[in-house]
């Protein structure tokens, strides 16, 4: 497994991480939480060292089994405090203390705290965000004190769907250590202008999403039905999901010595990109735990497919369609 630095906090994390929202019971449909501490296990067996959850994952179920299965290890945990109003995506024109007071960042902090059960949380980051936000003081006077006594380690923010532009003057401000971002064969927009300042300002980028959902595991087909909770029965809705297999299907044209199966172009081409710390799968099964993290260490992509694969880029918001 390579390591890469995450952004200029000075640490050094796994290129391939563990998203931990499928594993929360909630929005995935059911899980068997024996095999979600099983993918936990094999993703560390695996040597990945960042894993990534939030609160609303399951009211902290998610945080309670990433916290249970890594106890004792040196694992870096990032989570998130979600807005007190509910909203997302942030909206500009919702003031920041609306989302975000300073006694909701404290006991948003202290919850998950207990959650993880740990001292610190590593990495800690709002669900959402708008630049508006940048010229309030309590929040960023709340972070403070909790990286001051100790809670926190890191803060980061979780930018809106599809809106990597919505960051720029906070990547620019000097506040955030990192930053995670919709990043994938289809949405390549951070590219444009966020991953330049990221550089710049040497701010930690987590790119999330890699599989837009489970489309780019090529694993859907026109078919496929989601039952019970599962979101993407309104993600993939009307003919979100044909179009979503008939663009996977051109993909699969690009599958050869390179990347021979759909999941490992999707990585692959995230990992390309060296402004990306850490790409975080979603994986509730040990299998595909293995298979993702096999991906590191193996040859890049070749600029010629790379070329090739920003014509599959997707101008689209399914989250929209989530009614
Ligand atoms: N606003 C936010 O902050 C936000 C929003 C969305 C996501 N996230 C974070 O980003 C992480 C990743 O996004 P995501 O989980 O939503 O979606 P994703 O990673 O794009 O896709 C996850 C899906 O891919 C499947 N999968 C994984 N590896 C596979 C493989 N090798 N072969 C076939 N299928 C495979 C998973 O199956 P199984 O689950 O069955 O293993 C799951 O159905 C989340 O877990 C979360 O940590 C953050």
């Amino acid at each position: 497994m390579n390591v890469r630095e995450l952004g200029k906090t000075g640490k050094r994390v796994s290129e391939i991480g563990f998203g931990g929202w499928g594993i929360g019971q909630t929005w995935w449909g059911q899980t068997e939480d024996a095999d979600s501490i099983q993918a936990i296990e094999a993703a560390w067996a695996a040597r990945v060292t960042f894993f990534d959850t939030a609160f609303v994952y399951g009211d902290g179920h998610s945080e309670e089994l990433l916290g249970r299965a890594l106890k004792g290890k040196e694992a870096f945990i990032a989570t998130k405090i979600p807005p007190k109003n509910h909203e997302w995506p942030a909206r500009p024109n919702t003031p920041a203390g609306a989302a975000f007071p300073a006694d909701w960042i404290v006991s948003c902090t202290e919850r998950s705290l207990k959650k993880l059960g740990k001292d610190t949380i590593d990495l800690t980051q709002f669900h959402v965000w708008t630049d508006a936000w940048l010229a309030d003081d309590e929040w960023k006077e709340a972070v403070a004190k909790l990286k001051s006594q100790g809670k926190i380690n890191f803060f980061g923010v979780s930018i809106n769907d599809h809106d990597p532009n919505s960051a720029l003057a906070l990547v620019a401000s000097g506040l955030v250590d990192t930053v995670q971002v919709i990043f994938n064969i289809f949405d390549q927009s951070p590219m444009e202008r966020l991953f330049p300042l990221c550089r710049t300002h040497r701010v930690g980028v987590i790119a999330r999403v890699p599989f837009d959902e489970g489309g780019l595991t090529g694993a859907l087909t026109k078919d496929t039905r989601f039952e019970g909770d599962d979101f993407r029965q309104h993600y993939f809705k009307g003919d979100n999901l044909t179009q979503t297999v008939e663009r996977v299907e051109k993909l699969k044209k690009l599958l050869g010595a390179e990347a021979q199966t759909l999941p490992e172009l999707a990585l692959k081409f995230i990992l390309a990109n060296e402004t990306v710390s850490v790409v975080i799968p979603g994986m509730r099964r040990a299998r595909h735990v293995q298979k993702n993290t096999a991906v590191s260490g193996s040859p890049r992509l070749s600029p010629a497919l790379l070329d090739e694969l920003k014509k599959h880029a997707w101008k689209k918001n399914f989250y929209e369609s989530w009614d």
